[in-house]
């Protein structure tokens, strides 16, 4: 019996009068005769001609768009158009009816919104079957690249006890009955009879157990889901988001910034040359979206233009107090078109503030460092000047804040301090405090948004339109 062949297949080799079995749904079905069919292994459609003709008037009437259908026939050359090859199909089965009425999605555009609300059909469209072509293509690229350099992929846990990370509120993980829940005798929720004795919740990184593996295994990453309840209501934020962390132990915060570059363009260059016709189908449709658009809020830049110009640039990198200094005498802080004006150092840096020193000052992906420590995380390593810490952030154009990363504090004393200062309760975490106490070594590490790269791969400009199904507040449709 002959075997399905992917469409893929079909146009790269191009077995020119061989018998071929194809499989997949229907966009268009043209002139009674013309059926362009797609199956997901490519953006391309195949054409299949029917023999009108000789096919009985009841199947031609089922074949419409979205229907599923396998057909038989050799492959010819095309005589039309548009196509190289198409198949002449002897034998048209209709495996799945779609009725024309009530099938939601119409050969024509529909916009993203309307999209989201169907997401579980809108893998269908050219759209998001290039996103989701792409969105593997980047996460097997990571992989990749982490795998040839010796890295060992670790498993961090997604329940977890410990919330020290304080990178966000967390989501409760509790089996209690929230009606009426079991109380201590202040009336307080007596979590030790919950289902793992104590309180816990959705990570929102698994950068503190990485590092206990790093600490052990040299070079790790972890590639997982994270959790943060935040009430963010922006195209950049999710509420579940996947993230890479790469910890490294014996590297400091040049090592992690070389790192995250040099693994920023592998993954790029990756995704161009797996997925060179879904990017050209998304550039063009981003030329095609932007024509509404005055010209200054266009991109200055066509998508894959701007991916290899990401490639062939080293990103600038400065100081935190750098940056400070030239957002300060900007003309949109001294003009006061910030909605946040720069006073000085000290300031938390907003998208605006990102998004002014990437995309109109340095025109280039900027790698900030040594921010002030009020702004940072416990675990960052304290510099000299008592004021600022190893962090770096890089900031990308159209996105702001890619990465986030820090050489890690491996002083016991000092961290230690720290973790009093910020009142992160020691006793819950000497896990944590014993590799400092058990032959510490200087070690760095990052978190990579892995929505955020797709958004800036891609040029989609949601959040919600680079994951299958988004979670946003107010929102865990499917
Ligand atoms: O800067 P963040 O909060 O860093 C950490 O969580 C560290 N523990 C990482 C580490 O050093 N191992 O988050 C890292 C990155 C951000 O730069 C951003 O790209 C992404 O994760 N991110 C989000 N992406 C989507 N939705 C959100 N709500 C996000 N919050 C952070
Ligand atoms: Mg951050």
């Amino acid at each position: 019996m002959l075997k399905r062949t992917r469409i893929k297949d079909i146009l790269t080799h191009e077995k020119i009068g061989e018998e071929t079995l194809v499989k997949g749904w229907i966009r268009t079905f043209r002139n009674n005769q013309f059926i362009a069919l797609n199956d997901g292994s490519t953006i391309k459609n195949i054409q299949v001609v029917v023999d009108f003709e000789n096919t009985d008037p009841s199947i031609l009437k089922r074949l419409t768009t979205g229907a599923s259908i396998a057909a038989t026939g050799v492959l010819v050359e095309s005589q039309g158009r548009g196509q190289s090859v198409e198949i002449n199909a002897s034998h048209v089965e209709i495996l799945g009816d779609c009725d024309p009425e009530k099938y939601p999605l119409q050969p024509k555009k529909h916009s993203m919104e309307f999209l989201r609300e169907i997401s579980h059909l809108r893998f269908r469209t050219n759209t998001f079957g290039a996103v989701f072509r792409i969105r593997h293509a980047l996460a097997f690229g990571i992989h990749k690249f982490f795998n040839d350099r010796g890295f060992y992929y670790l498993h961090t846990p997604i329940i977890t006890g410990s919330d020290a990370e304080g990178a966000g509120e967390m989501f409760r993980v509790t089996t209690l009955d929230p009606t009426k829940p079991p109380t201590n005798e202040d009336g307080s929720v007596n979590y030790k009879k919950d289902f793992f004795s104590k309180e816990t919740n959705l990570t929102v990184s698994g950068q503190l157990e990485a590092e206990l593996g790093a600490l052990a295994l040299s070079e790790v990453y972890t590639f997982g889901p994270t959790f943060r309840a935040e009430n963010s209501h922006t195209s950049r934020h999710a509420s579940e988001f996947w993230m890479i962390e790469p910890e490294v132990a014996f590297a400091d915060l040049n090592d992690n910034m070389d790192l995250a570059e040099d693994m920023l363009k592998y993954v790029i260059a990756y995704a161009m040359k797996e997925c060179p016709d879904d990017i050209e189908f998304l550039e063009n449709r981003l030329v095609q979206l932007e024509k509404q658009l005055p010209q200054n809020e266009r991109s200055p830049m066509p998508l894959r233009e701007k991916l290899q110009f990401c490639l062939d640039n080293e990103f600038q990198r400065l100081t935190y107090t750098e940056a400070i200094d030239i957002l300060r005498n900007s003309k949109p802080n001294k003009k006061g078109k910030f909605q946040f004006t720069i006073e000085g150092f000290g300031a938390d840096l907003q998208s605006e503030h990102e998004r002014y020193l990437v995309e109109k000052h340095f025109k280039k992906p900027v790698i900030l460092t040594d921010y002030p420590a009020e702004i940072k995380a416990f675990y960052m390593r304290r510099n000299d000047d008592e004021k600022t810490v190893r962090a770096m952030d890089i900031l990308f154009p159209g996105i702001g804040e890619i990465v986030g990363g820090s050489q890690r504090e491996e002083r016991l004393e000092v961290l230690e301090k720290r973790m009093e200062e910020m009142d992160i309760p020691k006793h819950e975490m000497e896990w944590f405090l014993d590799t400092r106490r058990f032959g510490t070594v200087e070690h760095s590490g990052f978190g990579l948004g892995f929505e955020r790269l797709i958004m800036f791969v891609t040029g989609i400009a949601n959040i919600r339109d680079v994951i299958p199904f988004p979670r946003t507040p107010g929102n865990a449709g499917f």
